[in-house]
């Protein structure tokens, strides 16, 4: 829900303006995780000193906040580690205190940038009052930085480490969290953890680096620190479990030929887009992994020493997003760019994957889980908004083609309910970001009953990517834009090709998978065609919907999913009130809603269900409603005695993917006509990373 950033340089000479600009770079990059408020630490004028600025609002507001400083922005550093944070606020308003980052004491001693939930910060404050604490702010992260100094007075003759320090803190911390802590105590210095909430660190060298691996340091060296395990209230008595030692070790990738050090940076973010402007090698962190950050060596070591789980190294990986991919280029907003970039997007996700000459499909994520699948008692599908369109939207294309039973829920209500899940189910968690918390915790939940649990995901390295068994990378490129586009579309193409290749051995499917792969080749032609219509789109925006209150949009089968997904589109970005209504269910209850002067969409095309949305039209229009109809090309007798949208006809379990476009630019004009910021709509963020 928060965007973090961290900057450190060792022996590469900056000026605090360059510190500065890039920190605020790297929160422009990250900004579409949260942005009702920003702050940054950066090295004040002595080795005492940490300045701290925190604006509401906008990451522009912020930059000009910085800017304005009386401060000596000409001041060079040979080593220096800054931090940064973009706020979705979940304890406390949006408020300059209550952003981040959040510090120790008026001395700034320690500063921490935080993302995601301490669940247990009450008890934690409570104790820290009756020490002696007092609090500026209403958030949960505030009583972490005081934690932090009330552990290190406690040990302060005892050399403690930075990484010793945090370790001491993270023990006993609950919900969820990624961390960059800075401190007085330990200049140039970093150490940044997570548990939950993604966090990644990307190096910058100009030679290349020894090994493209970190080892981890598992503190089992006999001088290791003995810190005790967890205990609710360990930090009452923080001396029991011995004296803290240094724990050193070297960490081969960063040694240079002759020993000595060498010039190099690091850049911590919550997602690589804030990072691949300046490198692509970069490094995940695992839950519970501790990262320390000094002297040009980038050091893992892990929460608990017995901790025999964890791999040995942290690999150091190769980006492949492009800077261009998260650049708007000549669109205005980051929302139109993807909407336009689904004729490529939808290309990416089969590229390598479908044989459109001999209908063939092999994803080869699911390789060596194919025969698993097969067997399966069940299917589940759970993930959250569109994610969960894309789930509802392909369900009766899995059904028909594996015969295997089919559920799709809510990641929410799957964990409310504690619905049964066994070892023969297998569990599909379709997710973008692939780090949304309600998905997550269904995961985790299906883990532990021993189900094959399946990802769809954009986001390679995300946490769903990553526990998964197996899955498929959708790539679509990075999304930006609050409001899911391509990521609805490649999902829903992912989906359809994992129940062709789960139903490949089925003979009597042949024909019907050789009819979806021939529309799948077809595709992105068809998506061309309707975005080919924005001009007429954003003329039925301004001219028809602009005004209205509300919106409702109805079709059924296939469609349900389409309708839901434009709706949830509109109510998002243009603040409308608007509902996806089954076209069954119309007489059930939605039909009282009609009259003439209320809004309607119908989306009326060809497949074996039209002659039953034929009827949901009569029972419309029969009621004075004037609906906007979406139909196929070609479709005289709509086309004549209707306002419709046109868009080409294919196979019916792929024509939700073409019905979408224009839902998605209508909504996108309605938002652009209402004057709302597209890609920031007011109360959300981009990546749920809490409950
Ligand atoms: C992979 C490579 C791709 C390369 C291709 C060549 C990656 C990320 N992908 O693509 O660059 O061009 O081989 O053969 O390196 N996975 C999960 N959970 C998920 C998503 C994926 O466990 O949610 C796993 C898959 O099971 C697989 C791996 O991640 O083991 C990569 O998945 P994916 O990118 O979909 O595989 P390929 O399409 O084969
Ligand atoms: O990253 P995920 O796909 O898991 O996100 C799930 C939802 O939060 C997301 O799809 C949300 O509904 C979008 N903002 C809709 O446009």
């Amino acid at each position: 829900m928060c965007g973090i950033f961290g900057y450190l340089n060792f022996l590469v000479e900056r000026d605090r303006r360059f510190v500065l600009d890039t920190l605020i770079k790297g929160l422009s990059r990250l900004e579409y995780r949260g942005y009702d408020s920003a702050g940054l630490a950066v090295d004040g004028d002595t080795e005492d000193q940490t300045f701290i600025f925190k604006q509401v609002g906008k990451v522009a507001a912020l930059k000009k906040l910085v800017d304005t400083q009386e401060i000596d922005f000409e001041k060079s550093y040979i080593s220096h580690c800054g931090m940064a944070h973009t706020r979705w606020a979940t304890h406390g308003q949006p408020s300059q205190l209550n952003s981040h980052p959040h510090r120790s004491d008026n001395h700034n001693e320690f500063t921490l940038v935080h993302n995601g939930i301490i669940t247990n910060y009450k008890e934690i404050k409570t104790l820290l009052e009756k020490k002696g604490f007092s609090f500026e702010t209403e958030t949960d992260t505030e009583c972490v930085a005081k934690l932090t100094k009330y552990l290190y007075d406690s040990q302060k003759n005892s050399d403690i480490t930075f990484t010793d320090l945090v370790k001491m803190v993270v023990k006993e911390l609950e919900g969820s969290f990624a961390f960059i802590f800075k401190s007085t105590h330990f200049p140039n210095e970093i150490v940044a953890t997570r548990r939950g909430s993604p966090l990644l660190i990307g190096v910058k060298t100009a030679k290349k680096l020894k090994v493209d691996f970190v080892d981890v340091e598992f503190g089992n060296a006999p001088d290791a620190i003995n810190i005790p395990d967890k205990d609710p209230t360990g930090f009452m008595d923080p001396t029991e479990g011995g004296r803290p030692q240094m724990n050193r070790s070297l960490s081969r990738a960063f040694m240079s030929e002759d020993g000595m050090p060498q010039p190099i940076e690091f850049f911590l973010a919550s997602d690589a887009s804030a990072i691949v402007e300046h490198t692509k090698r970069v490094l995940y962190l695992e839950d519970d992994d501790i990262a320390h950050i000094a002297d040009g060596e980038l050091h893992i070591h892990r929460l608990r020493r017995d901790d025999g789980n964890s791999p040995a190294t942290r690999s150091i990986q190769t980006l492949e997003i492009e800077l261009a991919e998260i650049m708007k280029g000549s669109f205005d907003h980051f929302m139109q760019k993807e909407i336009y970039e689904q004729p490529e997007s939808v290309v990416n996700t089969m590229r390598g994957r479908v044989n459109f000459e001999t209908h063939k499909v092999t994803l080869g994520g699911l390789r060596g889980y194919l025969s698993i699948i097969r067997r399966a008692r069940r299917i589940v599908f759970i993930a959250c908004g569109t994610s969960f369109h894309s789930c509802l939207a392909t369900r009766a294309i899995f059904e028909e083609l594996t015969e295997i039973p089919s559920q799709v829920d809510l990641a929410s209500d799957f964990l409310d309910r504690r619905t049964p899940i066994f070892r023969d189910d297998v569990c599909v968690f379709v997710s973008q970001s692939g780090e949304t918390a309600d998905t997550i915790m269904a995961m985790r939940y299906c883990l532990e009953r021993g189900a094959v649990c399946v990802g769809i995901t954009n986001t390679v390295g995300s946490s769903i990517s990553r526990e998964t068994h197996c899955g498929v990378h959708i790539n679509a490129g990075p999304e930006i834009g609050v409001a899911s586009t391509k990521a609805y579309t490649s999902q829903y193409i992912a989906l359809v090709m994992m129940a062709i290749q789960l139903s490949e051995d089925r003979l009597s499917t042949t024909k019907r998978r050789e009819e979806i792969i021939d529309g799948l080749y077809r595709l992105p032609g068809h998506v061309k065609e309707v975005l080919a219509q924005d001009a007429n789109l954003q003329k039925l925006a301004e001219e028809t919907l602009s005004k209205e209150k509300s919106l409702l949009l109805m079709g059924r089968g296939y469609q349900n999913a389409t309708c839901l997904e434009g709706a949830l589109k509109i109510k998002e970005i243009s603040y409308m009130h608007s509902e996806g209504i089954l076209a069954g269910e119309l007489k059930h209850g939605p039909l009282a809603l009609i009259d003439e002067n209320m809004p309607v969409i119908l989306i009326m095309t060809k497949d074996s269900l039209y002659p039953k949305v034929q009827s949901a039209l009569q029972q419309v229009t029969a009621r004075k409603g004037q609906p906007i109809i979406i139909c196929n090309t070609g479709d005289d007798n709509l086309i004549r005695d209707y306002k419709t949208i046109q868009v080409p006809q294919t196979a019916d379990c792929l024509q939700g993917l073409i019905n979408i476009i224009p839902l998605q630019l209508l909504s996108y004009y309605l938002a652009v006509l209402g004057n709302i910021d597209v890609d920031f709509p007011r109360n959300l963020a981009k990546s749920v990373t809490v409950e």
